[in-house]
């Protein structure tokens, strides 16, 4: 068994000098005095600041609370409108006052899947340019963007077979490049860094069907995607999917602003991306774009979405209220049955998926990424079957 050592003598042994106890006892019982007296005292006035700081945040949050109640008032209204249970016209960004008829007016970006163009090599051109867009109602950026388009670039729909001859013009002020995902090639041959002022062009086969995301891959990468440098590329399978009424591509992201974008166009905030805290997430660049003006279809007609989420950093979580998708190609996979009966199906940054959804009632059926902030960011819209009633000014 093990021994322990006794614990050795508290007291002083005669030996030692007698030390002056009473003294030391009242010096420390002065010093701990001492320390409770300042502890009491700012603990005083921190509860008199803190009280203060709460009459305050009363004041805000009665504030807020009436504010709040118009805006419920207003989203109520909105959603009796729309004959929806979301609140559609909420902007959780800054927009200008006549954000309303600034969203009418703005022209939406079309989502319709172009025509693949006849032959065995499809030639893209794109040009990128430094330019000035909107991003919601009244919310200008300064992007890195392909001219005649923004953010996102154009729809490339190819078939499966084809070879895609691809020229990316440089008309912005620092290098760029363009990566498709579609492709088979080596990167640093393909995707390099294009000077200003210069031209390139390289060649890929599109040999996998699916729907794909294409961008900009000059570093750092979150910097040229936030700025807008990213599109979709749809590779239809050889034999094609079952036949549609509507068909319509819709490339999900985010901005992160370094200012609201109203007085003078904001840039990109780095560290916002970083954070992966958006200011706005969009559909086809602009937030909301499609509730004002809302997608189309007939009843009974079968609509597929070809979606991407381009990020540069959030996923988007595909959902379409008051319905549930009939086939859903789970990360593009075309080459393989879909899913069926799926409700709400993850698009991955950097990847792509399928949904058909038919649907028989006539209604406003919001389209949304399901992880609700972003809907209140602003990634959201309806499709419109058949014309139901109260909406014909949409
Ligand atoms: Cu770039
Ligand atoms: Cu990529």
């Amino acid at each position: 068994m093990a021994t322990y050592p006794s614990s050795p003598p508290t007291r002083p042994t005669p030996a030692e000098p007698v030390k002056p106890w009473f003294g030391q006892f009242a010096l420390v019982a002065i010093i701990l005095l001492g320390i409770c007296v300042a502890v009491f005292a700012v603990a005083a006035v921190t509860t008199m600041w803190a009280a203060d700081e709460a009459r305050d945040e009363a004041k805000a949050v009665a504030a807020n609370v009436a504010a709040g109640k118009a805006e419920s008032a207003a989203t109520a209204q909105a959603a009796h409108d729309h004959n929806t249970a979301l609140p559609l016209n909420s902007f959780a960004g800054v927009v200008p006052d006549n954000a309303t008829e600034l969203a009418e007016a703005h022209k939406a970006y079309d989502a319709t899947m172009p025509a693949v163009p006849s032959g065995d090599l499809v030639k893209v051109q794109m040009t990128l340019k430094d330019m000035v867009v909107e991003v919601a109602p009244g919310v200008k950026y300064n992007t890195w963007a392909f001219d005649g388009h923004g953010a996102p670039g154009p729809i490339v729909h190819v078939r499966e077979g084809q070879t895609v001859e691809m020229t990316l013009t440089n008309g912005g002020a620092i290098p760029h490049s363009i990566d498709f995902h579609a492709a088979r090639i080596a990167p640093n041959v393909a995707f390099k860094d294009v000077a200003p002022g210069d031209s390139f062009t390289f060649r890929f086969e599109a040999g996998d069907p699916g729907v794909y995301m294409y961008h900009c891959g000059t570093k750092p990468v979150l910097a040229h995607i936030a700025n807008g440098m990213y599109g979709a590329i749809v590779v239809e399978p050889k034999e094609g999917l079952p036949a549609v009424d509507n068909e319509y591509v819709l490339v999900a992201s985010e901005w992160y602003l370094n200012g609201d974008g109203i007085s003078e166009p904001a840039s990109l905030d780095m560290s916002k991306a970083r954070a992966m805290m958006p200011d706005w997430t969009t559909f086809n660049g602009y937030a909301n774009q499609y509730v004002t003006h809302p997608l189309t279809a007939g009843p009974g007609e079968t609509t597929r979405f070809w979606v991407v989420a381009a990020g540069p950093t959030l996923d988007t979580n595909f959902h379409v209220v008051g319905t549930i998708f009939d086939r859903a190609w789970v990360n593009g996979d075309i080459a393989n049955p879909p899913q069926t009966g799926v409700q709400t199906v993850l698009v991955p940054a950097g990847g792509g998926a399928v949904f058909d959804v038919k649907v028989d009632e006539e209604g406003l059926y919001p389209f949304v990424s399901h992880a609700f902030a972003h809907v209140d960011l602003g990634q959201v819209g309806l499709l419109k079957v058949g014309n139901p009633k109260g909406t014909m000014t949409h």
